[in-house]
């Protein structure tokens, strides 16, 4: 079977192909990725030689290209955004345009392929915002109501892809899930960036009141909920995948990570808080768990250990990611912090 995974060299998505290709070494696997600043090949160098391995750099917006790279194929695995909120509230129109209408040239070329399956990954926050201290929770009959540029982004590329499916008769199906955490996670986003940063001895940012609560899963997890669907989930069907059973604030995220590094809480720095910031996400996996018969395997504060660890163990890969344009991003964001 030949599989084409688009962003596979950022984070989600090269763990992706690590775990496919442990658990399916027969089948061909075509990494379609941009290189953006989040994309690092670094991630998939223990499959770089692998012949059933293949990379291809390109960009999911140029129609030729994709058609070329979607040759022969059975399967597309749509990792491929612009995924970082703070960016998407500085800089909307690469999201629109990656996110929107890239998905919607990727099911063109899928169509023209005629692609077995389109499995596009989405995400909890096309949902919006949870109040705290309720017991609600999103599902696949939520309501769409998506409050970022980044979250509107991802929402219309869901919507093109049920539209490719009832309008076409493409054959897709769509994961939203929850807040991904482990090994090559980018150093923008909360968890790397706080381990990272006091490993470099300066402070973690925190936003507003830090009383924000997302649903926290181990990248393992996502994969295999992936797979789940990809060999058993239903033409048509969305499946949300979430991981946490009790809510975590961002705060106690942080906290339980300098606990787990020797550090003192004074190593919080409280910053303005993020416009729009969603206050709670929470999601309710049962469908998927019914269904397929999947459910999280990966305790947070186990896997939030060895995450710490892997961090500890590969400076370089997390040094390297964040020299040059980094560093340029982080001052615009968190100035001095
Ligand atoms: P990431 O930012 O780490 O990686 C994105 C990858 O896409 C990079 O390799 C980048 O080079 C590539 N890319 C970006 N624009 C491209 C383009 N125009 N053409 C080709 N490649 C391009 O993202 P991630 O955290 O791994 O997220 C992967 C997917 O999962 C995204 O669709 C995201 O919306 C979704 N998601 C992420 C999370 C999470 O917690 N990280 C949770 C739910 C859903
Ligand atoms: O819910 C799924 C989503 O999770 C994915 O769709 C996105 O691609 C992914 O980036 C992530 O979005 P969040 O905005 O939830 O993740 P982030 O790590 O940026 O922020 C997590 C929480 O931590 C959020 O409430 C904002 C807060 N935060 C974040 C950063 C970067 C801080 O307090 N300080 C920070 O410096």
């Amino acid at each position: 079977m030949k599989v084409v995974v688009t962003g596979g060299a950022g984070f989600i998505g090269s763990n992706f192909i690590l775990y496919w290709m442990r658990h399916h070494p027969d089948d061909a696997i075509v990494n379609l990725d941009k290189l953006t600043y989040a994309g690092n090949l670094e991630n998939l160098k223990d499959v770089e030689n692998n012949p059933n391995y293949t990379f291809v750099q390109g960009d999911i917006v140029d129609a030729d290209l994709v058609e070329h790279a979607l040759k022969g194929a059975d399967i597309v695995v749509h990792f491929a955004a612009e995924s970082h909120v703070d960016r998407s509230i500085h800089e909307p129109a690469q999201f629109v345009m990656t996110n929107v209408l890239g998905t919607q040239v990727l099911l063109d070329a899928s169509l023209k392929a005629n692609i077995k399956r389109f499995h596009h990954i989405s995400t909890d926050e096309v949902f919006g915002s949870l109040p705290l201290f309720s017991k609600d929770k999103f599902d696949e009959k939520t309501k769409y109501d998506p409050r970022s540029p980044y979250s509107a982004s991802k929402a219309g590329s869901d919507h093109l892809v049920n539209a490719y499916s009832a309008t076409y008769g493409l054959p897709t199906t769509i994961t939203n899930c929850s807040n991904n955490f482990g090994p090559y996670h980018f150093p923008e986003k909360l968890i790397p960036l706080a381990i990272t940063n006091i490993l470099e001895g300066k402070k973690v940012p925190v936003y507003g009141d830090g009383l924000y609560v997302r649903d926290w899963l181990y990248v393992e997890d996502h994969c295999r909920a992936i797979e789940l669907v990809l060999i058993k989930g239903k033409i048509g069907e969305t499946y949300c995948v979430g991981g946490s059973a009790d809510d975590i604030n961002n705060l106690t995220v942080v906290k339980k990570i300098l606990r787990i590094m020797g550090k003192t809480d004074d190593m919080i720095e409280f910053v303005k808080d993020r416009p729009g910031h969603d206050r709670r996400y929470a999601i309710d996996w049962s469908k998927i768990k019914n269904d397929l018969g999947w459910e999280p395997q990966h305790n947070f504060d186990e896997w939030l250990e060895k995450t710490v660890e892997w961090y500890r163990q590969n400076t370089s890969w997390w040094q390297r990611v964040k020299d040059g344009s980094y560093q340029d991003y982080y001052k615009k964001q968190y100035g001095s912090v």
